[in-house]
């Protein structure tokens, strides 16, 4: 049977916190116990900081607990692109930031001895097709990275691979057991975590800034740091600067030895695989089937292409024991807003472009300098405060009018399933009532759970994602559950009822 969740999160004591249940003060507030948040509320504590984290759900339970835990410099076919399109300086910097990220992880795992599974292997990338990886490595090569061309062989999946580039010496962990000894070693250094504490409004007064929870208790503090994947509400519009993606991941076993190093394609669609510590010699993680978040009704496809991919492979029937979904948003440029939101005094983390574990390492000390008031060499790089430049911009207004195009097509009406008393156990959709259409779910007890498919973040209408169990809002990323709980924001409160209480 397979597991549906993350192998990570299954297989971490993570340590639990209590709920914000008075107010409280401290130097610093930190929204979101992700891997930004619990990174910089560390660096920043060990600095002597007061330090509170208000996390929404549970400290690691969503993006960063559910990656592939791969810590490289290596981003799939990323140098020549950014080299042309931004210059010899911001590549080198963007590869400088990340490959040295890579060592701070390394250094950080050792002198707090986390146990995380921590191995430097290297990282491949690989073309099946025409891809010009040569100057991809040449490129990545001339900005210090340690990336060469290889030999197809070396590479370790069965595929004819036309070229192969290997980056040396990348890390790979246990992303949940690393938050983890991040959250232990935080609060052992005095720092105060609290979860299940939503911050639903950020209130910047003359010299303080209100973090109010959704249970009425709030944090004031002098700095606020925003690392909830995407900041939440309309804080710096990032919302409409940025794109979320959804990607789906499986673990299992091969019927062989599963291949020593990390792998990634460069061709569509993309394919990321490591090796599974946990399921042994054999174990495989396999991450892809990439799409923007809230644009199918059913992510079951996503898995089953990946379960095909590897059955093709190793030409056998294979069987996933956990699969889970996640999402992580890109910006037009591809380079993370990190810092100063533009005319507010919040700090931000967003739009790591699925390699937040390097990026948001970098983003931790950006946010912790700008916090402690010193200069950082890579603030201008992720600068928050950059508008990107005009063809992304453009780009961005499309996708922006799609948005205004969901709400004029009546969007609703199309999906809307047979009626309610037809839905069988593990089942949702949309449905037309007499009171209008609803959304509802089966769960497994027979339980019913309806809601207002309606985001409440800005009212764009949302898709029943079946492969998931959640409503998914396809205009800026925010994911609920059956019943309506926030999973992801930008939204803050819950879907309405469709029945008042
Ligand atoms: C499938 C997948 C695989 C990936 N694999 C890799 C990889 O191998 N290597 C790599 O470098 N990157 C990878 N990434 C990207 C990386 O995982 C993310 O960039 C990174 O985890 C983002 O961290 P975060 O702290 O910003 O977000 P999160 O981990 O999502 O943390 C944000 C936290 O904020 C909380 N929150 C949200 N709103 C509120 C609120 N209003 N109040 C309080 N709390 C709130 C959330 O509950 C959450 O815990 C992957 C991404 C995906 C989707
Ligand atoms: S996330 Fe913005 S409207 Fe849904």
């Amino acid at each position: 049977m397979t597991i549906h969740g993350s192998v990570w999160l299954a297989t971490t004591t993570m340590p639990e916190y209590d709920v914000l249940r008075s107010d409280l003060d401290a130097d610093v507030v930190v929204v979101g116990g992700g891997l930004i948040g619990l990174t910089t509320a560390f660096y920043l504590q060990e600095q002597g900081a007061d330090v509170v984290v208000l996390e929404g759900a549970r400290i690691g339970a969503r993006t960063s607990g559910n990656t592939t835990g791969k810590v490289t410099s290596q981003h799939g076919a990323m140098y020549a692109g950014l080299f042309d399109r931004h210059g010899a300086d911001t590549a080198r910097q963007y590869a400088d930031a990340n490959q040295s990220a890579v060592e701070e992880v390394a250094e950080v795992v050792q002198r707090l001895g986390i146990d995380c599974e921590l191995t430097r292997t290297p990282a491949y990338l690989y073309s099946t097709g025409t891809a010009d990886l040569r100057r991809e490595a040449e490129v990545a090569a001339a900005l210090g990275l340690p990336a060469h061309s290889v030999d197809s062989q070396e590479l370790g999946l069965p595929l004819a691979a036309t070229e192969v580039v290997r980056f040396d010496d990348q890390l790979q962990l246990h992303p949940g057991r690393y938050l983890a000894g991040l959250a232990e070693a935080f609060t052992r250094a005095g720092g105060r975590i609290f979860d299940n504490s939503r911050v639903v409004e950020l209130d910047a007064g003359d010299d303080r800034i209100r973090a109010e929870t959704s249970s009425g208790p709030a944090v004031r503090a002098a700095h606020a740091i925003l690392a909830t994947l995407l900041p939440i509400g309309l804080t710096g519009g990032y919302f409409a600067r940025t794109r979320p993606h959804q990607s789906h991941g499986i673990a299992l076993h091969l019927p062989v030895q599963a291949p020593a190093g990390m792998t990634i394609s460069a061709d569509e669609p993309v394919r990321s695989t490591r090796p599974w510590p946990g399921g042994g010699p054999n174990g495989l993680i396999v991450v892809g089937g990439d799409h923007e978040t809230g644009d199918r009704t059913d992510t079951s496809s996503a898995f089953q292409s990946l379960i095909d991919w590897v059955g093709s492979l190793w030409n056998f029937r294979a069987q996933p024991e956990y699969r889970w979904s996640a999402q992580d948003y890109s910006t037009p440029d591809q380079l993370p807003y990190v810092g100063k939101a533009p005319g507010s005094p919040i700090l931000v983390a967003t739009g790591m472009h699925k390699w937040g574990l390097s990026n948001g390492t970098v983003a931790a000390g950006i946010l912790r300098d700008a916090v402690l008031g010193k200069d950082n060499t890579w603030s201008g790089l992720y600068d928050a405060g950059r508008i990107g430049d005009a063809t992304a911009v453009a780009n961005l207004v499309k996708d922006n009018l799609k948005v205004g195009k969901e709400f004029a097509a009546g969007h609703l009406r199309r999906l809307l399933g047979p009626g309610l008393d037809h839905i069988e156990i593990g089942e949702g959709g949309l449905f037309d009532t007499d009171d209008g259409t609803i959304g509802a779910y089966r769960d497994r007890d027979g339980n019913l759970h309806t809601v207002v498919p309606v985001c409440s973040h800005l009212g764009c209408p949302l898709r029943w994602n079946q492969g998931d169990a959640t409503w998914d809002c396809n205009c800026h990323g925010s994911r609920f559950a059956p019943n309506g709980a926030v999973l992801d924001g930008p939204a803050t409160t819950p879907l309405k009822s469709p029945t008042p209480d």
